[in-house]
């Protein structure tokens, strides 16, 4: 069992002001994952979700998505798939661009690194207009896998990510919240 619980590991979790635009309350992961015990107890309580939800592997969004998402997958003993930022996997993909809470970016799978039927959870960090998992979703779809979770450190509501995942079929489940 994780050593600290989520309201401990919020506590963890480092505010900067106005990043990396004015207005951006940006939530830093770095002083959660710095500390001895931050990291694998955040894995241990998203492992113990994707776990229940019998997941057959795991999702993770390049770059934040990648600590936390193959940490969960190694807890469970499953593949992870690369969601990848563009120009960077070294086979033909398929891509999907979308919108941010700060720009624009586009993501890229393999679509040979999933199998037809497969049950795939996402894990990010966070999760804030849902833009970034909602191409996940998407993408991981088009490739044939079966997506009907998504799994996140921390929930920015005020956003409305979670609730247009939900539209989408994909449910959420998220360790804390910061409004
Ligand atoms: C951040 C975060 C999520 C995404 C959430 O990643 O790690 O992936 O934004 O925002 P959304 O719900 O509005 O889409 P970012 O694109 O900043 O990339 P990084 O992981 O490389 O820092
Ligand atoms: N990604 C999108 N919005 C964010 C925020 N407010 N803090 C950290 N990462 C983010």
């Amino acid at each position: 069992t994780p050593k600290l619980s989520t309201g401990e590991l919020k506590a963890l979790v480092r505010t900067v002001p106005d990043f990396p635009e004015p207005g951006i309350q940006f939530r830093d992961i770095t002083t959660l994952i710095g500390h001895s015990e931050g990291l694998s107890a955040s894995v241990h309580h998203l492992a113990e979700i994707a776990r229940a939800k019998g997941a057959q592997k795991i999702a993770g969004m390049e770059a934040r998505g990648f600590i936390f998402g193959a940490a969960v997958a190694v807890q469970l003993g499953i593949g992870f798939v690369l969601v990848r930022k563009p120009g960077k996997l070294p086979v033909s993909t398929i891509g999907v661009d979308y919108a941010l809470e700060y720009g624009t970016d586009r993501l890229e799978v393999d679509p040979g690194s999933i199998t037809g039927g497969e049950s795939i959870i996402i894990v990010d960090d966070l999760i804030a207009t849902g833009g970034t998992a909602l191409a996940t979703a998407q993408l991981l779809r088009q490739a044939g896998g079966t997506v009907e979770d998504a799994l996140f450190v921390i929930d920015l509501p005020d956003l409305g990510g979670a609730a247009k995942l939900q539209q989408a079929g994909v449910a959420v489940q998220t360790l804390m919240q910061f409004e």
